[in-house]
């Protein structure tokens, strides 16, 4: 069976609602590890119907949106009704607003208690999630087809494991392959709890992937074979190994996991590109080093307020690289920070341009969620990126829709509602 097409935008617990004070990030906040804490937010746990009505009136389909398990379950076991009636409210507004809800499980924030046994380090960590899962999944999978399990795996493990800029705040290489490991198994064991409580026929359920698109720096063989070996560690890997219940990169991994052939999508994230260099053959240096843009300023047409390269043919490149997996896709994030909303509906355009394209060559694209609805935290980066469509005023609260909201309401309904064939 197909899924139906949806397109909308996209937003996170802890970077839009506001109060999340149970979960790691805000210890790592009140810690002082980064400049500005997230406190309110968006206050989008008081305005999510004011939010949801706004997408909508924007002509949104649908709405990807995480739970946040630290609300849900505050203590080991423990589960919060209130939180639990807090979403089933925020599922009956977007099915007021005949919006189809795409619901994240796990979007960078754990909880506390969780964290302070080891986060995703301790033993059992994909058994404590999954006991969060079949809870959820108990009181909402009758009202969900969209699941993303884990967002961005890989970038997690970068930020928290590798460069230690985001919790648990480690330098642990080592570990950091564990980790994967554990979050992969969280995924399995999600994919079939989910699948037991679904909302029948249809329950469709993935991770969202950060991928990115890769140039050489030199046109030399080794930077092509860096690239090579970058694109299928980041952009591969984690979808392979899913689908073949192995995972493995030689020299790294060789591990069976629980299960195979556990999405039924991919889910992509998509937002830059790199310049990669040969950094020779010994460990992580496989996947070459990443030049300074200014190496390329002459190829690099654009950037946003966080330095990243827009390229707009790199989300046609990167889909074209996921066609052998043979399965649809859904763009989970897409998206541009920027103070100039006219770079954002150029962005958006172009994009939106390139899936276009994409279709034509028949690759089952299904659906587009721009990042993000409504400016918000932005991890470590703090408020400053302005990634919304809709602004906020953080002295207020309040909304302003920007003239790109447009922009992608006329490109989506140009490629998933009349495509031209
Ligand atoms: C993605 C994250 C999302 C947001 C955007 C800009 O990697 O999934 O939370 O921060 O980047």
């Amino acid at each position: 069976m197909n899924p139906p097409f949806l397109w909308g935008a996209a937003t996170s617990a802890h970077q839009v609602e506001g109060d999340n004070r149970w979960n790691d990030w805000w210890a790592w906040e009140e810690a002082g590890k980064v400049s500005e804490r997230s406190g309110k937010a968006c206050d989008h746990y008081r305005l999510f119907r004011e939010d949801f009505h706004l997408a909508r009136s924007l002509g949104h389909t649908a709405h990807r949106f995480s739970l946040e398990w630290s609300r849900l379950e505050p203590a080991e076991g423990e589960w919060s009704e209130e939180a639990f009636l807090h979403y089933q409210n925020v599922f009956d507004a977007l099915e007021a607003e005949g919006l189809e809800p795409v619901v994240t499980l796990h979007h960078f924030t754990n909880p506390l208690w969780f964290s302070k046994q080891g986060g995703w380090m301790q033993r059992d960590a994909s058994g404590k999630f999954a006991a969060y899962v079949e809870r959820i999944a108990k009181r909402f999978g009758k009202r969900v087809r969209f699941w993303v399990t884990i967002n961005e795996p890989l970038i997690y493990i970068y930020q928290g494991l590798i460069l230690g800029r985001w919790p648990p705040g480690k330098k642990l290489m080592w570990e950091a392959a564990k980790v994967l490991k554990e979050l992969l198994r969280a995924h399995i064991l999600a994919h079939d709890i989910l699948h037991d409580h679904c909302k029948d026929p249809q329950c469709w359920v993935s991770i969202a992937h950060h991928t990115m698109s890769f140039a050489p720096c030199r046109p030399s063989l080794l930077d092509r074979l860096s690239i090579f070996l970058r694109d299928w560690f980041v952009n591969r890997l984690v979808y392979r190994s899913l689908l073949s219940g192995f995972l493995f990169y030689p020299g790294v991994f060789c591990e069976r996991l629980p299960a195979a052939r556990t999405l039924d999508y991919l889910g992509v994230n998509y937002y830059s590109r790199d310049f990669v260099r040969f950094a020779g053959l010994a460990g992580i240096n496989q996947l070459g080093g990443t030049c300074p843009k200014e190496h390329h300023s002459n190829k690099i047409e654009a950037v946003n307020d966080l330095g990243w390269e827009i390229y707009p043919r790199g989300i046609y490149e990167v889909v074209l690289g996921l066609r052998s997996l043979k399965l649809p896709i859904l763009i989970t994030e897409n998206g541009v920070c920027t103070q100039d909303d006219s770079l954002r509906q150029r962005f958006i355009r172009e994009h939106l341009l390139q899936v276009e394209r994409a279709r034509k060559e028949k690759i089952p694209i299904f659906g587009y969620f721009y990042w993000s609805l409504v400016d918000n935290f932005e991890w470590a980066e703090g408020f400053e990126p302005r990634f919304g469509i809709v602004g906020v005023d953080y002295t207020d609260g309040s909304r302003k829709v920007r003239p790109s909201a447009q922009t992608l309401r006329e490109s989506c309904e140009r490629v998933f509602v009349n495509p031209k064939s």
